[in-house]
Parts: C-alpha cells; structure tokens; sequence
C-alpha cells in the first residue's frame, strides 16, 4: 500500500497524478440535483473535496457547501475554480472535524475519499461522518464499488458497505449509478442514508 498520508496526497497533487479527477462535477450528482426527490438546499460537508468539482455542483445548486481537503494544492485550485462562487475549501483532515463541526451539517456528500482512506479506518469514517451531520442530517455518496486487490482506490462490496453505515445510518436507497464514466460502469453506486436519531 502507497503511504496514505496528507504529504503523499499533496506530492500526488504536485507531480499531477489526478487519475481519480473527472475534470467536471460527477454525472451521478448533475442527474441528482435535477431529479424530482433531489436533495433540498442545506448546509454539506464535502470529505476529501479534490478539486472541489462535486462542492461546486452543489454550491450552484444552492447550497452552503464546505468542501475539506487535507492537501494544500487541491484547496488552492479548488478555491481557483470556485472564484466568485459561494463556498469555501477548508484544508483539514477529515477525521480531525469531529469537535470544530460537531452537528454542523444537513449534508455530507461522498465521492472517492471513502476509497482513498486506509481501509482499517472505515468505521472511523461512518463515525466522523455521523458526528459532523446534524440529527436526521443525511449522506449522499458515490461509493465505488470494485473488487480489485489493493488500493488506492481500495474495494468494497455493497454487502459490507451496507453492514457498515447501518449501525448509524438508515439506507434510504443504494442504486447502482447508470452514469458512471466508462472506467467506473457497473462499480460505482449512489446510496442516501439519513443519520439515525440518537437514543435518549
Ligand atoms: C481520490 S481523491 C478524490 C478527490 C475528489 N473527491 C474527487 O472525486 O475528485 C481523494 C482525496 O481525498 C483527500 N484525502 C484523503 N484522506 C484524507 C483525509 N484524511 N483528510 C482530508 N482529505 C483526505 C486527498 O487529499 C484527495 O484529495
């Protein structure tokens, strides 16, 4: 496995190996946004922002987004690409925001940071994302389902993805996405899961 931290990310960013950037926002959320049910405006965190093309979708669409990036160079470009815009980009690692947005957010929106984390810390991922959302606050994610040895990206299955947001999430749907570019068809899958209420 590569080093997964903010310094080899950024050094990615640097010597521009952005394999992963579609250079637009992902076809799946353009189709969201314009659907009947899709999502209302609302304040969304944006976990591993990259170039920012996903937060700026959805600032445009109205929302009030914060994208979070832990590499220096994708937040520069991000806030490039987003001049005049209404969002910001926050250089931060995403499982640093638990105490500063602490039930901060109507939205989380989800886009192959999931598959760029160490896969040891997923269940550290459903946590952070849980604690950032307000009650009832809901994930919006574009999981990229492969099942590929090695990483990253690294795989999953919609089996142990499921069993792994359910402890704090309620699966409102989880569809295959029949937009996907054509390197990622048949593997990525568009899931919204709101937050479950808390015991009292
Ligand atoms: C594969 S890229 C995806 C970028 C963007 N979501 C996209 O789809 O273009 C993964 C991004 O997550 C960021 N990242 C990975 N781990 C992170 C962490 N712990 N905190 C903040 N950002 C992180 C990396 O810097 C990188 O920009």
């Amino acid at each position: 496995m590569s080093e997964l931290t903010a310094q080899n990310w950024e050094q990615r960013y640097q010597d521009q190996k952005t394999g992963w950037d579609l250079g637009r926002s992902a076809p799946p959320f353009e189709a969201l946004v314009r659907q009947e049910n899709a999502p209302k405006r609302g304040s969304m965190a944006v976990l591993g922002s990259g170039y920012g093309h996903d937060a700026i979708l959805f600032a445009k669409n109205g929302f009030d987004v914060i994208g979070f990036d832990y590499a220096p160079s994708a937040i520069a470009k991000s806030n490039e690409l987003a001049k005049g815009l209404n969002l910001q980009f926050i250089e931060k690692d995403i499982f640093e925001l638990t105490t500063e947005f602490s039930g901060t957010f109507d939205y989380v929106l989800e886009h192959t940071c999931f598959c760029a984390i160490d896969p040891n810390l997923r269940a550290k991922y459903v946590e952070v994302v849980s604690t950032i959302l307000k009650p009832k606050g809901e994930l919006i994610a574009l999981f990229w389902a492969h099942l590929r040895q090695g990483g990253p990206p690294f795989g999953s299955n919609v089996q142990d993805l499921k069993q792994l947001f359910e402890k704090h999430f309620e699966i409102i749907s989880f569809e295959k996405a029949t937009n996907s570019i054509p390197v990622r068809q048949n593997e990525e899958y568009l899931a919204r899961m709101k937050k479950k209420s808390e015991l009292i």
